[in-house]
């Protein structure tokens, strides 16, 4: 089958923020504790703790951003739990999960695990059973100067200058039953927004606020017009729960696009209704697959070449929706619905799915392109709509020199050559990376670590244009140099 792409560098549709590709790790299950924490005194070799083969995959992702500490968690989370000599700190229950929480990874383990991998902390505060006080201390000791309480704490503890973090999260899910301290309805979570926000910020005004949004635009409607003065950014979570057929499970992405621009459009209407000035854009904050095998405690599952061609479709529509959804974190990174599988016998696993975010985080322009794509379609019941086979997106570096394309193809049986047409762009040499396996159910385990990869394969070049083969079920980054 034939397929052709056409892509004029000249038409530019945004810029593609560096925090759109982020990652999430809660206190949850082995994500923190057996994932990412060891301890120094651990067998599996670490570093200062961190657990040196993880730490070394997630550097590899290059990830601009981190979510921490949930999640559920973070609704039942005291943050001074967590702080000061280890062997100091309180050992508590962890009402979320029904879990122990040793307290051995807190807010400067956070920050140094941010560093060591090159990452941007995102801290979720708990609007659940905790106050706007506990949540102003907070960014007091994260980002404080003054010689007052709480900063002073921290350089006590060994940390001298500030930690800077930027974007904080007030709250998650808080419209859930499940959530410790949810809100009965979205007025009071509106109110609970204002009155964090307001502490927060008196502490330091320069902070970037995230809200709970949800599906519900009702909920979204009160919580811009109440609350819409004091926030940047309104969260909002997709898992995919319906473990559906291959070419349905592919196609969700499709409608995810759509519904993120019904939320922002929505967002929109009510700024303008009500006077709103702040500029308000959505942080899509956790999303995945999540397959019924992954129950709690440990939300363990083992995701194929399927579930990667999935998120190669997100990370496009991301690229797409850079305008309005500048912020995004993969839920999670480590063991629990993960892309990392790490075990406690110091064995890892890379999963398709980190295979996506290692091409895609490593292959990023900063600018996102329109693309114009010619591909025969299929008819997806569950969304209701013709999706196209291939799907394709682009971004070029900052200098216009180089050019990158993502192109998957969702046809399970059959390849595509494709035609890529490039307006404005003269490539001379270019790269061709995939991942395809030999069926969409294939995985990787202990077993068989390296049963799907990256692999490379030729491209023709022949002046502005350029052809490749598509496999089936293949997720394609290309890369193209002037
Ligand atoms: O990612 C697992 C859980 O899913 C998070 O704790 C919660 O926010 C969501 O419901």
């Amino acid at each position: 089958m034939k397929c052709r792409v056409t892509v004029d560098t000249r038409i530019t549709i945004g810029i593609l923020d560096r925090r759109c590709y982020g990652q999430f790790i809660e206190h949850l299950g082995e994500c923190i504790y057996g994932g990412i924490w060891v301890g120094e005194d651990s067998k599996i070799p670490n570093e200062k703790g961190f657990r040196l083969d993880v730490l070394q995959a997630v550097r590899e992702l290059n990830p601009q951003l981190i979510r921490w500490p949930g999640g559920n968690f973070a609704s039942g989370y005291h943050w001074i739990d967590g702080i000061g000599p280890r062997d100091q700190r309180p050992r508590r229950y962890d009402m979320a999960w029904g879990a122990e929480e040793p307290n051995y990874f807190g807010t400067d383990e956070f920050i140094e695990f941010c560093r060591l991998v090159g990452a941007e902390p995102f801290i979720v505060v708990n609007a659940g059973n905790g106050t706007p006080e506990e949540a102003a201390h907070w960014v007091e000791y994260c980002n404080s100067t003054r010689e007052t309480y709480y900063a002073s704490l921290r350089r006590k503890y060994g940390h001298e200058k500030p930690y800077g973090v930027k974007l904080w999260g007030i709250g998650n899910e808080l419209w859930g039953e499940w959530q410790i301290g949810f809100c009965k309805d979205s007025a009071e979570c509106a109110r609970r927004t204002v009155e964090f926000a307001n502490e927060m910020r008196k502490v330091d005004p320069s902070i970037e606020l995230v809200a709970v949004g949800c599906e519900d635009p009702e909920w979204n409607i009160e919580m811009v017009k109440e609350a819409g003065k004091y926030f940047d950014y309104l969260s909002i979570h997709f898992y995919d729960f319906d473990n559906k057929p291959y070419r349905e499970l592919v196609a969700v992405p499709i409608d995810v696009e759509r519904k993120l621009k019904n939320v922002y459009d929505l967002i929109q209407s009510v700024r303008s209704k009500y006077g709103i000035k702040r500029e308000i854009k959505i942080a899509f904050d956790e999303w995945n697959v999540w397959y019924p095998e992954a129950k709690a405690p440990l939300l363990s599952q083992v995701t194929s070449v399927k579930d990667a061609i999935f998120t190669a479709g997100m990370l496009n529509m991301l690229q797409r929706l850079c305008n309005i959804v500048p912020i995004s974190n993969f839920a999670q990174t480590v063991n629990v619905l993960p892309l990392i599988i790490a075990s406690s016998d110091g064995r890892m696993v890379l999963t398709p799915q980190y295979l996506v975010f290692k091409m895609y985080c490593n292959n990023r322009g900063t600018h996102v392109l329109r693309t114009f794509t010619d591909s025969d379609l299929y008819m997806s019941n569950s969304i209701g709509e013709y999706v196209p086979y291939v799907d394709v997106s682009a971004t070029l570096s900052e200098d216009g020199k180089t050019l990158y394309l993502y192109a998957l193809n969702r046809n399970e049986e059959d390849s595509f050559e494709l035609q890529i047409v490039l307006k404005g762009f003269n490539p001379k040499n270019g790269t061709h990376q995939f991942i395809s396996g030999e069926s969409v159910d294939d995985k990787n385990t202990f077993e068989e670590p390296d049963r799907v990869k990256i692999e490379e394969a030729r491209i023709q070049i022949i002046g502005g244009e350029v052809r490749l083969d598509l496999k089936p079920h293949s997720i394609n980054v290309i890369r193209l140099v002037d």
